[in-house]
């Protein structure tokens, strides 16, 4: 077994809040809910969108905080004689409009998936062109949250093509939470704040731990290594987006799935779960309803958390959170059980400082080890603790 890791880090606390960070009061934590695409891709349908709504209801998810249920591509037809876009006629027989009112009777918000370009990633009918006709349909629909991608934009300018949105949903007065899906190509992180609320920093991600596959999609520690350093640009309603979740569809093992979730908790990332979540395991449940680590993502300080040791195989994760307390993650990247270790001061407090250590899939209160922390992570998985300063 490696020997523990001593730490020495500097540890600046507290995100710098760039200009234009305006977000209508919209995701003031990062936004959660569920999406089709992991999942379904372009099998989806009004009944797997109203399953998955039930589902959010009855698993426990919405009371956990999952709010959002996104319909992503493939759910467009044609447009009609006034250029309003019609929903597929076999997959949406009843309509947008009623799919947003089963959604929002379950007590849970409405989403959907547009492109920027003339066509979807899935070579469906984009908004180009038709911004502020989409824009109010979507209003009179009920939508809540809408994902807008960037296939088939050639020549268009980023910065333009998201602002033309943003301001044709702003101009219907209803409020929609934005998701820039442009694959963070033209570093949204610098010019997004204030157009939507959230942006992808990455490309697709993969289900599996760190794979990476021609076209751009990636496993989850190739998207984790891309997202460490962009912790300055989020804070509330700005958020970095590493992609919807993996856990539940089958290519992640039960520790994999756990660092996945505590690795995107702690980024302060959208928590959009992409499972078949009517019919998902009790294990894969336990995982996205841990309730003490969903709270360290939704905390109010809103600050997405970094990497403050990387000793190759075994990382140290640390998030600053409201009440003073550090959320920290133990990550085994190797292919062994290893212990990892890390001293108060690396995660900003006095080595002096009486602490409360709490391990939130143990679901334990720990204690030091040796006036150290200390986690024993197996291959690919997590130790994840709540560290609380205490008189
Ligand atoms: C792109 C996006 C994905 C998904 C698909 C749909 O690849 O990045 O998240 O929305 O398009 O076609």
């Amino acid at each position: 077994m490696p020997k523990p890791v001593a730490l020495a880090v500097a540890i600046v606390l507290g995100a710098a809040a760039p200009p234009g960070t305006a977000s209508d009061g919209l995701a003031l934590t990062p936004p959660m809910g569920w999406n089709s695409w992991n999942k379904f891709h372009c099998e989806v349908n009004e009944k797997v969108v109203r399953d998955a709504a039930d589902a959010m209801v009855a698993s426990g998810m919405k009371d956990a905080g999952y709010q959002y249920v996104v319909v992503d591509d493939c759910w467009q037809g044609e447009r009609d004689a006034a250029g309003r876009m019609v929903p597929d006629k076999e997959r949406f027989p009843s309509g947008m409009k009623a799919l947003a009112d089963y959604v929002h009777s379950k007590g849970l918000r409405f989403g959907l998936y547009s492109d920027a370009g003339e066509f979807t990633c899935a070579s469906r009918l984009g908004s180009k062109g038709h911004e502020a006709t989409d824009a109010k349909s979507y209003a009179e629909w009920g939508v809540d949250y809408l994902k807008y991608d960037w296939c088939h934009t050639e020549g268009q300018d980023a910065r333009d093509s998201y602002g033309l949105m943003s301001r044709a949903l702003r101009a219907t007065g209803r409020p929609v939470v934005l998701s820039i899906c442009e694959w963070g190509s033209t570093k949204p992180w610098t010019w997004a704040a204030g157009i939507g609320q959230l942006w992808r920093a990455t490309g697709d991600i993969q289900d599996c731990w760190d794979c990476g596959r021609e076209w751009g999609g990636m496993g989850i520690t190739h998207i984790l290594d891309l997202v460490a350093d962009l912790h300055p640009h989020a804070g509330p309603g700005r958020w970095n987006d590493p992609d919807m979740l993996e856990v539940g569809n089958g290519g992640l093992t039960l520790a994999e799935s756990r660092a996945h979730f505590s690795l995107w908790a702690l980024l302060a990332a959208p928590l959009m779960a992409g499972n078949d979540i009517a019919t998902m395991t009790p294990e894969v449940r336990d995982i996205l309803l841990n309730r003490e680590v969903i709270a360290l993502n939704q905390d109010p300080l809103g600050v997405q958390g970094r990497r403050v040791f990387d000793g190759g195989h075994n990382e140290v994760w640390m998030k600053p959170l409201s009440d003073g307390s550090r959320a920290v993650v133990l990550l085994n990247r190797g292919t062994d059980t290893m212990a990892i270790r890390c001293r108060l001061e690396d995660i900003g407090f006095a080595a002096t400082q009486k602490v409360a250590i709490r391990d939130l899939w143990a679901k334990k209160d720990v204690a030091l080890e040796n006036g150290a922390i200390e986690g024993k992570p197996k291959s690919h998985d997590v130790v994840m603790l709540r560290v609380t300063p205490v008189d």
